[in-house]
């Protein structure tokens, strides 16, 4: 099943002289339960692809399906509704919020969408994730692997059409990058958890199912390594 999909997407910044084109008509559609590993060279997109995708940022051209809903075919309170409830997204530095605890953290996005939280799926996620005993700490008191954890918590306890990750082990030692890439993989497995991740780390790349090459906002390749 089709779980995204994208058409002819577009990205310039600024205008005029200083006017930068970040992508430059990249089309691609993703299966659900796919992990997806996303490469490329500094500057090529990559992240900007990812804001697209995740209704951060809007295309200047181009359209985004997720499960066949035109994601930017709506006005910003909307699009802020379908980011929180459709997309779990996880960036290199965590962004936690620093006064909220562990648990207030992973539980944000249900408190913000006045959803109740339930209770077990909460102490499942908490034990997967191995925080039962820093849910009182807040993210400061925390290594970052930890804090890595929390983020991932918070990107899946709302059950999203579509985890992103962008470069989620950038900050972290090896030791740590893999508990991070385990734990992902983990949930994509098991719970057919669509995942997408940047990495320039090609020990994790050669873990997902395909892995898309990005350079100068283009796609330069698109191989399936595990169909
Ligand atoms: N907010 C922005 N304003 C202006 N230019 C930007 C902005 N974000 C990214 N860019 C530019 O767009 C291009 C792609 O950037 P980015 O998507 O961050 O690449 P990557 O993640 O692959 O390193 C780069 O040339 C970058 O300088
Ligand atoms: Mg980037």
């Amino acid at each position: 099943m089709e779980i995204l999909r994208i058409e002819h997407l577009s990205k310039i910044y600024g205008t005029g002289e200083s006017a930068v084109k970040a992508l430059d008509g990249v089309s691609f559609s993703v299966q659900k339960g796919e992990f997806v590993a996303i490469i490329g060279p500094s500057g090529s997109g990559k992240s900007t692809l990812l804001h697209m995708l995740g209704g951060v940022d809007r295309p200047t051209g181009g359209k985004v399906f997720v499960e066949d809903t035109d994601m930017y075919d709506t006005d910003e309170t909307q699009l802020a509704i379908f980011r929180r409830r459709q997309i779990g997204l996880i960036y290199q530095f965590y962004n936690l919020i620093p006064v909220l605890t562990v648990e207030e953290n992973i539980t944000l996005p249900l408190l913000l969408d006045k959803q109740k939280v339930d209770k077990q799926l909460l102490d499942n996620l908490v034990k997967t994730l191995n925080l039962q005993h820093r849910l009182r700490h807040l993210p400061n008191q925390l290594s970052g692997g930890q804090q890595q954890r929390v983020s991932i918590g918070r990107a899946v306890i709302g059950s999203p059409a579509i985890m992103l990750a962008d470069e989620p082990t950038g900050n972290l030692d090896s030791k740590n990058s893999k508990e991070i890439i385990d734990l992902l993989k983990m949930l994509n497995k098991t719970f057919q958890q669509t995942l997408i991740v940047i990495t320039h780390d090609e020990r994790i790349a050669l873990q997902a199912d395909r892995i898309i090459s990005i350079e100068d906002g283009r796609i330069a390749k698109d191989e399936v390594i595990r169909p």
